[in-house]
């Protein structure tokens, strides 16, 4: 399996920064010879359609995901955007249940699982994030707990394409990520809980403080098949470096 960085830039960049951040990426995976790893960057909604026609017009290898979905195909709920309008514009992956948006717009596993259900009737490949809190790590249930994150947010939709992000949000824009050990322990746990046929196929990845820094052992140890990247995506130089640790990995295995 080939593995993948993905840039999840949050609320971050306007379209013209936007823009001017995704050349600079291309330039720089193309300087350095990235072609072990699938690489992704996931604006903000605004700026996608931009993303997107840079990336076609340069012929950049980045894939390019949105940050959310909405559940429903069409109707009325303002301020939400469908599959549909994120296929159209060629959009590959949605992040599905990421932990701001189940924490801070009540996202709760029944929505997961719906919007899940909704990436895939779409044709796109959800990237569900899943993880524990500082409480739930500190009782010692993150296991069970991240397991039945895994296994209800494929209620709906069982079969099909995914990638699953094991995020702890006790490590999330800390500047501290999860121990290799950790990393390694939750990858199995993931892996475990997805169904017989997809464990082979779905890439497993780690995110949480990932850096340039903390790259090159958590993929030689963590047991995944890449990473989700919040705050060091923000930064082509940073983000490359990251990839580049992700290829030399790969490169040195192969
Ligand atoms: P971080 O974010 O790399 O800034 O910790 C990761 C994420 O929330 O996807």
């Amino acid at each position: 399996m080939r593995p993948l960085v993905a840039g999840n830039w949050k609320m971050n960049k306007d379209y013209v920064e936007a823009v001017h951040l995704v050349q600079q990426l291309g330039v720089l995976l193309r300087a350095r010879a990235v072609d072990r790893v699938d690489v992704m960057v996931l604006p903000p909604f605004v700026d996608l359609r931009s993303v997107t026609s840079v990336v076609a017009a340069d012929r950049l290898p980045i894939a390019v995901g949105a940050q959310h979905a909405s559940a429903h195909d069409r109707g009325a709920y303002t301020g939400e955007t469908s599959v549909a309008m994120l296929s159209r514009l060629g959009i590959t992956t949605v992040i599905v249940g990421h932990s701001e948006r189940r924490r801070m717009y009540a996202m709760d596993d029944a929505v997961v699982a719906a919007t899940l259900a909704a990436v895939r009737r779409g044709g796109l490949t959800p990237l569900l994030c899943v993880g524990e809190d500082e409480e739930t790590r500190a009782r010692g249930d993150h296991a069970s707990f991240v397991r039945d994150q895994v296994r209800s947010a494929l209620a709906d939709a069982p079969a099909g394409d995914l990638v699953v992000a094991y995020e702890p949000i006790w490590a999330i824009g800390t500047g501290t990520p999860a121990t290799t050990d950790d990393v390694a322990q939750m990858a199995a746990v993931v892996r475990d809980a997805l169904p017989a046929g997809a464990r082979e196929s779905t890439p497993v990845l780690y995110g949480g403080s990932v850096t340039a820094a903390s790259a090159s052992e958590l993929i030689a140890h963590g047991g995944v098949d890449g990473f989700l990247v919040g705050g060091a995506s923000l930064d082509a130089e940073e983000f490359c470096a990251i990839c580049v640790a992700v290829h030399d990995c790969y490169a040195h295995s192969a």
